[in-house]
This record gives C-alpha cells, sequence and structure tokens, in this order.
C-alpha cells in the first residue's frame, strides 16, 4: 500500500512538471490510494486507455493494459509493448511473446490464460527504446494498482527494467535473477525477458532452473 501511495505521488509530482513547476511542496495529506485509481482491473483499464499523461500517448495506437487471470496467482511483468502489441492492445504477443508462452505452458505446464501479464509502461516506446524514468514512474501508479487488485503470490519480473522498477534496485538482472525476494504481500521472482532469450539462447537453460523454483513456490501451501 505504501509503494502504491509514494508511486501515485511520484506520479503527481510528474504531472505538475508537465504543467511546468519545477518544484512542488507536498500539500496533499495521505487519503489512501482507492480514491485516486479505481479498485476494479475494467476502470482501470478505462482510464489507461484515455492516459495522456507522459509522451507515449502520443504516439501509440493502442495501450497495453494487461491481460489475464484477474486472480492468478502468479504475474508476470515485462518492460513495455513493441510493435504488434501496439497494433493489438495485448501484451506479449510477438516473438518474445511467443517464447513467454512457452515458458508458460511448456515450463510451469499451466496454460497462459491463468496468469497475468502486464509491463512498466501500457505505451510503446518509439522504437522499442527502454523507457525513460519519468514514462516509468509516470506509468507504475497503473501497474501497482493491477498488482493490489489481482493480488499474486509471485511476480516474475521479466528483465532489468521490470526489476528495476518493481524494486528500486539497479542491480544487473544477470546478478540477480533467479533471487526470490520477498515484497511483504508477494514474492519476486527476477529472471531474463524473453527478448534476451532470443538473441542468448544458452541463457534459456537458467530461466528453466528458474521457472522450476517459481513452480516450487506457487505449489507451496497449494
Ligand atoms: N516486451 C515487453 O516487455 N512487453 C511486451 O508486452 C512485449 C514485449
Amino acid at each position: 500500500m505504501n509503494r502504491l501511495y509514494n508511486a501515485l505521488q511520484l506520479k503527481r509530482l510528474y504531472q505538475l512538471k508537465h504543467l511546468g513547476f519545477r518544484y512542488v511542496p507536498m500539500i496533499q495529506k495521505r487519503t489512501g490510494a482507492s480514491t485516486v485509481l479505481p479498485d476494479d482491473l475494467q476502470s482501470l483499464r478505462n482510464m489507461v486507455s484515455d492516459c495522456m499523461l507522459c509522451g507515449l500517448g502520443k504516439s501509440r495506437t493502442k495501450p497495453v493494459f494487461g491481460e489475464g487471470d484477474p486472480h492468478a496467482s502468479l504475474m508476470f511483468v515485462g518492460e513495455g509493448p513493441g510493435a504488434q502489441e501496439d497494433t493489438t492492445g495485448r501484451p506479449f504477443v510477438g516473438r518474445a511473446g511467443e517464447l513467454l508462452t512457452k515458458m508458460i505452458e511448456n515450463g510451469l505446464e499451466i496454460p497462459r490464460s491463468s496468469v497475468y501479464i502486464a509491463n512498466i509502461v501500457k505505451c510503446r516506446p518509439p522504437n522499442n527504446r527502454v523507457p525513460t524514468p519519468e514514462e516509468a514512474y509516470t506509468c507504475l501508479p497503473y501497474l501497482m494498482k493491477q498488482i493490489e487488485i489481482v493480488a499474486p503470490k509471485v511476480i516474475v519480473a521479466l528483465g532489468a527494467t521490470a526489476y528495476h522498477y518493481l524494486t528500486g534496485d539497479k542491480s544487473g538482472i544477470s546478478k540477480v535473477r533467479g533471487e526470490v525476494i520477498d515484497r511483504g504481500s508477494y514474492v519476486l521472482v527476477p529472471t531474463y525477458h524473453p527478448s534476451y532469450l532470443l538473441r542468448n539462447p544458452s541463457a534459456k537453460k537458467e530461466v528453466y532452473q528458474d521457472l522450476l523454483k517459481i513452480k516450487r513456490l506457487l505449489c507451496e501451501n497449494c
């Protein structure tokens, strides 16, 4: 809850910065995040579809809110939509998405529809560049709210960008992959992004180990 609140505060500061303010003192008392963002996925999705809070809103075709089981125990978080995601409005539907689907269906042996999939930013960064900190922090409250609503037991951070913005830690992904990080209401497991695996197939064996670990985590107390 604190993380969501902080992310919302940061988002407000970025909004004000967009309006031209350079320094903004904290003028709003803590009133609870749910008064700002809706507590159901459909209303949140509607809000995202109208969002123009950062520059990515101007260049996107469709925002990519996320999809999957709204009660999933397992959530995957990627970096941001690519070209095919931007056209379809669905996460991970391109080549990286095909590999992610195989990781879920062959590695974890569960249907893709049983997990929830989202991204750090909801709109495609031009030329698939890494989202800027401003874009990421502006968009992050939406993801925090999705996490709060779906309430997964395990979140898999796909790649360095997802790991960095979910934790605040700038460690490289090869250093932290496979760790099980207690985040209070869920555990976070960072692993390589499927796009990285497409370029470096030899890293698939490490991801396979991570998938085995994730499978065990999901089965604890099940
Ligand atoms: N890469 C991502 O990080 N997210 C997507 O949705 C697709 C590709």
